[in-house]
């Protein structure tokens, strides 16, 4: 069987900063309650011309770079998003025609926030089974086209951005251990964009009632948030038969730092070992674990051996965690 190796990685992430200070003029909020009960300081908003796919292109293109290799060499192309930029054709088909990946089979993945990881474990699956050598895995978020800057409840929240990987049969890079999926459909009201598609089509009334916007219940979240992702974690580990201690790096979904806390809390991760991108950044869905990798190992050394920790958790309710391990060129 191949390996699965995630041999180049990079981001993109666009330049107007919407900072704690500028959403007090918006809504009643204060940079305080934000940084207290998040941990974000400032998101990205894309600007209104620039899309997903065009953010998904910009991250390709560093990821491709990063991995050296040329749009032809790529057989799949997978993009894990809840903000496509149409209902239909898939924006993987819109970034293959960008990228001129004239080779290129095209999907989209729907797994909101665990998107980034869903995405590696259909590459792994594929690659593992010799079906495609080389897959680039996307995940692009433009969430400031479905938030409601009215609504403080959810609006200092999010922030658009995007990520990419290649993941390949062959090359130095992270492999791809040991993955755990999981989804609770039953929850998937608690986190829902209600209207736009079949079930409740487009009218005037759905415009008024504000239901094109990004609909959560916090509170709800946070609870499943934390169990989720914490189990994900332990069943991961005890799959990869690793201990705590041999992980160097744990990095959860940027969604709260509470979050992020009581899930660290548990795995006995020291504070330091644990990445963040969530004040910088907020929570970009699909993107945040993504761009936190690629952010990780442009700045940090990562030895022959050195595990990482990857756990997200998202709308569905769906939730995922991923070992990745250093490997050399050779194995
Ligand atoms: N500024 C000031 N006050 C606020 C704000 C704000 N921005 N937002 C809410 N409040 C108020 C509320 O109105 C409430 O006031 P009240 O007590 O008078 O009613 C009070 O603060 C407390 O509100 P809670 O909702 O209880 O606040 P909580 O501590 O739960 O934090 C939050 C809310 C940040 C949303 C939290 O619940 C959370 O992070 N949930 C999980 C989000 C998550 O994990 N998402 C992941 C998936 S995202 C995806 O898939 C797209």
């Amino acid at each position: 069987m191949h390996q699965a190796r995630i041999i180049g990685t990079g981001s993109y992430l666009p330049e107007k900063i919407l900072s704690n200070q500028d959403l007090e003029k918006m809504v009643e909020t204060s940079d305080e309650w934000i940084m207290t009960r998040t941990g974000m300081k400032e998101r990205r908003i894309a600007r209104s011309d620039e899309y997903t796919s065009d953010m998904g292109y910009k991250a390709a293109l560093k990821a491709m770079e990063a991995a050296k290799i040329s749009p032809e060499k790529i057989d799949l192309i997978l993009v894990a998003s809840i903000t496509s930029d149409f209902v239909f054709p898939s924006t993987a088909c819109l970034l293959q025609a960008k990228l001129g990946a004239v080779n290129a089979a095209a999907m989209d993945i729907q797994a909101a926030c665990t998107g980034y990881i869903y995405g590696l474990s259909q590459a792994k699956a594929y690659v593992q089974a010799g079906l495609y050598q080389n897959v680039l895995v996307v995940a692009s978020e433009k969430l400031s086209s479905i938030v409601n800057y009215q609504d403080r409840n959810t609006c200092v929240l999010f922030g658009d951005g995007a990520t990419a990987c290649i993941v390949s049969s062959s090359g130095k890079g992270l492999m791809i251990r040991d993955l755990k999926l999981g989804a609770d459909g039953q929850l998937a009201e608690v986190l829902i964009l209600p209207a736009g598609g079949c079930r409740n089509p487009t009218t005037l009334d759905t415009v008024n009632a504000k239901q094109h916007f990004l609909h959560m219940e916090g509170k709800e979240v946070f609870k499943h948030a934390v169990r989720r992702m914490e189990a994900a974690l332990k069943e991961c580990l005890d799959k990869s038969g690793l201990t705590e201690a041999e992980i160097s790096w744990l990095i959860p979904h940027q969604a709260n730092i509470r979050i992020i806390e009581a899930i660290a809390k548990r795995f006995a991760v020291p504070e330091d070992r644990v990445y963040l991108t969530i004040h910088k950044y907020g929570n970009t869905s699909a993107s945040s674990v993504g761009i936190a990798l690629d952010e990780l190992l442009r700045e940090k050394e990562i030895s022959q051996g050195e595990n990482i920790l990857l756990t997200a958790f998202g709308a569905g309710l769906t939730w995922g965690a991923c070992v990745l391990t250093q490997v050399g060129s050779n194995g």
